[in-house]
C-alpha cells in the first residue's frame, strides 16, 4: 500500500509545522489558563485547519485522510491541547455533517464549521456508560414539531466553546445499541446547558465539558442520519477519530524525543554529555523506532480512509499502538531528563501527563484490543 504524502499534501504538512512551531511557546501558558487563546483558534480558521476534511464546494479545504492525518501531527507537536479541538471539530462533526448531513444540514453547517466560525463538539459519553456506548440513558422522545431530549454527557471536547454539537441519545431505550439516533444540537437550543468543566491531568488547554439537556427541544429537522441509526454514525465516525488520536500520540511522542535528543546533548554527568552514554543511547533508540512504526501505523489507516474503505481494524491498531508508544517515550523523555524532567519548566513534564488520555479517550486499548481481535476472528472465520 502507498501512503507516502503527494507534493500537496506535504506542502499542507510544512504550513501546519510551521503554524505548531507558533504554539509550542505557547502551550505552557495556555495549560496554566485552561484554555487556548482565541486569536489562535482565529488563525487556525484563516488557515483551513477547521475545514480540513471539508469539501470545497462548502468552503473546505477537501484534504484527504492522509494529509490530514499528517497535519494533524504537526499540531499535536506544537500543542497536544490545540490538537484535541481540531481532531474532535474535524473527524467528529465536520465528517459526521459531510458524511451523513442532508443537502440542508450541509449547506447551513459546513461553511461555518470549515471557517472555525462554529467548533464543534461530539457527544456519546455518559457518566453511567463511556465504553459501553450503546448503554447509553440520555433520551429523546417526539413532540410536535420534533423532540424533546432529557439527560446528561459527560467528558465532552470543546464543550464550552462549541456553536454545534453532534449528540447521541436514546430513541428507543429497549432497543439498546440499535435504538439510538444522533442529533446536530445548537449551543443556544433553550433547555441546553454547558456544565462543569472538567479537571484533567493533561490536554488541560481542552475544554472539557459536561452538558445537560432538560426538556431541550430540537426541531425534526435536527436528526442526523436516520431514525435509531445514530450508533453506526458513532461507530464509523470513531474509525476516524481514533485515526486523528493515534496521530496525536505520535505528534506528542516526537516532540518528546526532540526535548530528549536536546538535553541528552546538553547535558553533561561524569565529563562527558549524557548522550554518550549507551544506556541514554539505548532509550533514544527505542523512542525513535517506536516513533516511526506509530507513524506508520497511523499513515496506513489514513490512507484506508482516504480509499473510503472500512478501517475498524487498521485505526484501532493505529490508536493501540501509537499511544502505548507515546506513553513509554514520554516516560523515557522524562528519565532522561532526570530530575528536570519532574519540574514543570521542562516541557516534557506537560507531555507525560498529556500523553495519558489518548490511552483513554474515543476508545480505551481494551476497547481497541477487543475490536482488532473481533476483526481478526472474523477474517479467519470460514
Ligand atoms: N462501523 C459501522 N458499523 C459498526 C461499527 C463500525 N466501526 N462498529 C459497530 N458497528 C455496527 C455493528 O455492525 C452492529 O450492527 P448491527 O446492529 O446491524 O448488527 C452495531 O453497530 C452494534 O455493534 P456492536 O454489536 O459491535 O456493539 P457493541 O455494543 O458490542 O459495542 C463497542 C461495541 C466497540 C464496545 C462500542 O460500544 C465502543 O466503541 N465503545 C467505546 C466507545 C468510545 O470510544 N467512546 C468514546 C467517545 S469519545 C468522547 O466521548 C470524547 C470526545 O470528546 C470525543
Amino acid at each position: 500500500m502507498d501512503f507516502e504524502l503527494d507534493a500537496a499534501a506535504r506542502e499542507r504538512r510544512a504550513a501546519a509545522r510551521a503554524f505548531a512551531e507558533g504554539l509550542k511557546p505557547l502551550a505552557g501558558e495556555w495549560e496554566q489558563a485552561e484554555a487556548i487563546a482565541p486569536d489562535r483558534l482565529r488563525e487556525a480558521g484563516r488557515l483551513g485547519l477547521f475545514g480540513m476534511l471539508v469539501e470545497r464546494e462548502y468552503g473546505g479545504a477537501g484534504l484527504d485522510a492522509l494529509a490530514y492525518a499528517a497535519v494533524l501531527e504537526e499540531i499535536a507537536r506544537g500543542s497536544a491541547a490545540f490538537h484535541g479541538c481540531l481532531s474532535v471539530h474535524n473527524s467528529l462533526v465536520c465528517a459526521a455533517v459531510g458524511r451523513f448531513g442532508t443537502p440542508e444540514q450541509k449547506s447551513l453547517y459546513l461553511p461555518r464549521l470549515a471557517s472555525g466560525e462554529i467548533v464543534g463538539a461530539y457527544s456519546l459519553s455518559e457518566a453511567g456508560s463511556g465504553s459501553d456506548a450503546g448503554s447509553i440513558t440520555t433520551k429523546a422522545v417526539p413532540v410536535e414539531g420534533g423532540f424533546s431530549i432529557d439527560g446528561a454527557k459527560c467528558w465532552v471536547t470543546n464543550g464550552g466553546i462549541a456553536g454545534l454539537f453532534v449528540v447521541f441519545v436514546s430513541t428507543s431505550p429497549a432497543a439498546g445499541s440499535r435504538g439510538i439516533s444522533c442529533f446536530l444540537v445548537e449551543s443556544q437550543t433553550p433547555g441546553f446547558t454547558i456544565g462543569r468543566k472538567e479537571r484533567k491531568m493533561g490536554l488541560r488547554a481542552s475544554d472539557t465539558r459536561e452538558l445537560h439537556f432538560r426538556d431541550c427541544r430540537v426541531p425534526r429537522r435536527a436528526l442526523l442520519g436516520s431514525m435509531h441509526g445514530g450508533f453506526k454514525i458513532a461507530m464509523r465516525l470513531l474509525d476516524g477519530g481514533r485515526v486523528g488520536i493515534g496521530a496525536q500520540a505520535v505528534g506528542i511522542a516526537q516532540a518528546a524525543l526532540e526535548e530528549a535528543v536536546a538535553y541528552a546533548k546538553a547535558h553533561r554527568r561524569f565529563a562527558r554529555p549524557i548522550a554518550e552514554f549507551q544506556l541514554v543511547q539505548a532509550k533514544l533508540a527505542d523512542m525513535a523506532t517506536g516513533v516511526e512504526a506509530a507513524r506508520l501505523l497511523v499513515r496506513r489507516a489514513a490512507a484506508l480512509l482516504a480509499r473510503g474503505e472500512r478501517c475498524t481494524k487498521e485505526a484501532s491498531m493505529a490508536k493501540l499502538f501509537a499511544t502505548t508508544t507515546a506513553n513509554r517515550v514520554v516516560h523515557d523523555a522524562v528519565q532522561i531528563h532526570g530530575a528536570d524532567g519532574c519540574s514543570r519548566d521542562f516541557s516534557v513534564e506537560r507531555f507525560y501527563r498529556d500523553a495519558r488520555a489518548g490511552e483513554i479517550y474515543e476508545g480505551t486499548s481494551e476497547i481497541q484490543r477487543l475490536l482488532i481481535a473481533r476483526e481478526v476472528l472474523r477474517e479467519a472465520a470460514p
